[in-house]
C-alpha cells in the first residue's frame, strides 16, 4: 500500500466570477521513506499541489474532486480535528520563508519547547534537553545560546535549520518542503538541501520536495514530477528525467538550467511564459511554446503513455513511440 496517494484531484479557484482550474487530474503516489520532486516554472500548481495533500486550501479555492489518501484514509473528507493530527504527526511543511511558521516574538527555545510540550508531558527542563539536542542535530553551532535568541537574530539559512529541528520532534511520515531553499545564498542552499536528504534517510521519512529548480532536485529526489499548467506532464526516476527528458516541456526546463549553457553565453530560457489560470490555451497547454507543437497538440489534451520507465503526456512521444513499435513489428514480420 502506498502512505500517500493522489487521484485525479482537480483544484479549482473561483476569481471575478470564474470558476478556473487550478490543477487538474493530478495523480501520483508516495511511498514510505521515498523521495519525490514536483517541479515546474511558476504558476504551473506545484504549491497549490503541496496544500491541497495537507487540506489548506482555502477561498477563493476548493477541492473539486479527486481523492487524497494517507494511509488509505480519505484525507478530504476528514474531520477538522482529524486533519489537526494528519498536520501534527503524519505530514509536516516546510516553505520558503521560515517565518511563515516562526513565531517572530518568541526565542527559537520557546517555540521547540512549545512543540514538545504540545504532544508529550514533560518538564520544561526535559524539553530543553531535547529541543538543544535537535538543534544541535540540524548543525547549529552554539545551541545553548541560539535557544535563547529571537528568529530575526539568526540568518536564514539558521531559521530553516530551526524548522527542521521542530520537524525532526514530530517525527513525520511525510514532509512536505516548499522551495525550502529558494531565498539562499547557492551554498547555504547546498547545506540544507544536505540535511533535508540526511534526515529523511536517517529516519524514513518521505520527502515531497516542491523546486523549480531541476538542478536542486537531481541530488535528492529519486523520482520527479514534472508539472505545467496544473498537470503533470512527465513522470519517472529522476535520473531519467535528467538525462533522457521526454517531453518537450522538460527538455526545455534542463536546457535552461545554468549548468547547461557555456561560460559567456546566454541561458536556453523557455520562450513564453506560464498562462495565468483564465488564460490556459486549448489542447496541449505548452502547445504556445512548443517547438514541434501540431494541429492535434492545440486541438486535443494528449493522455499518458508509458517511455520506457517514464510517464508522457506528449503526442510527438505518442507518435515516435507508435512509429519505433511498427518498424520493429515489420522486422519481426
Ligand atoms: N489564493 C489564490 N487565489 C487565486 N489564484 C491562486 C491562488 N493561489 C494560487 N493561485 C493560482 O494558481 C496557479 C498555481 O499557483 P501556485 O502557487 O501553485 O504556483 P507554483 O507552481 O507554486 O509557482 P511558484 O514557483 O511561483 O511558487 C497560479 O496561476 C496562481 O496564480
Ligand atoms: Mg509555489
Amino acid at each position: 500500500m502506498n502512505l500517500l496517494s493522489v487521484s485525479n484531484l482537480n483544484v479549482n479557484f473561483h476569481l471575478k466570477g470564474q470558476d478556473l482550474a487550478a490543477l487538474i487530474d493530478v495523480s501520483f503516489t508516495l511511498n514510505r521513506g521515498e523521495r519525490v520532486a514536483i517541479v515546474g516554472e511558476s504558476g504551473a500548481g506545484k504549491s497549490v499541489l503541496g496544500f491541497s495533500i495537507v487540506n489548506l486550501i482555502d477561498k477563493p479555492g476548493y477541492i473539486k474532486s479527486g481523492s487524497i489518501k494517507l494511509d488509505n484514509k480519505e484525507i478530504t473528507k476528514m474531520t477538522r480535528p482529524q486533519l489537526q493530527e494528519v498536520r501534527g504527526k503524519r505530514i509536516a511543511m516546510i516553505f520558503q520563508d521560515p517565518m511563515m511558521t516562526l513565531n517572530p516574538v518568541l526565542t527559537i527555545g520557546a517555540q521547540l519547547v512549545e512543540a514538545i510540550r504540545s504532544h508529550t508531558r514533560i518538564s520544561f527542563k526535559d524539553a530543553k534537553n531535547i529541543a538543544i539536542e535537535k538543534l544541535h542535530s540540524v548543525q547549529i553551532a552554539s545551541p545553548e545560546k541560539r535557544f535563547h535568541q529571537y528568529p530575526h537574530e539568526l540568518s536564514g539559512g539558521m531559521r530553516q535549520r530551526v524548522i527542521i529541528a521542530t520537524v525532526l520532534l514530530l517525527n513525520p511520515d511525510i514532509i512536505i518542503a516548499d522551495e525550502p531553499t529558494t531565498a539562499l545564498d547557492v551554498t547555504i542552499q547546498a547545506e540544507i538541501i544536505q540535511l533535508l536528504l540526511d534526515i529523511c534517510r536517517n529516519n524514513s521519512m518521505a520527502l515531497l520536495l516542491i523546486s523549480h529548480d531541476l538542478g536542486v532536485v537531481s541530488r535528492i529526489a529519486e523520482r520527479t514530477i514534472v508539472m505545467y499548467a496544473g498537470r503533470v506532464v512527465e513522470e519517472g526516476p529522476t535520473l531519467e528525467i535528467i538525462n533522457d527528458p521526454q517531453h518537450p516541456y522538460t527538455q526545455g526546463l534542463l536546457n535552461a538550467l545554468p549548468q547547461m549553457a557555456l561560460p559567456g553565453q546566454r541561458l536556453n530560457q523557455i520562450v513564453g511564459s506560464m498562462p495565468p489560470l483564465n488564460e490556459r490555451p486549448t489542447g496541449c497547454a505548452f502547445h504556445p511554446r512548443c517547438p514541434y507543437a501540431t494541429d492535434q497538440c492545440r486541438q486535443q489534451q494528449p493522455g499518458f503513455i508509458n517511455s520506457g520507465v517514464s510517464t508522457v503526456a506528449c503526442f510527438m512521444v505518442e507518435d515516435m513511440l507508435t512509429d519505433t513499435n511498427s518498424d520493429y513489428d515489420e522486422e519481426i514480420d
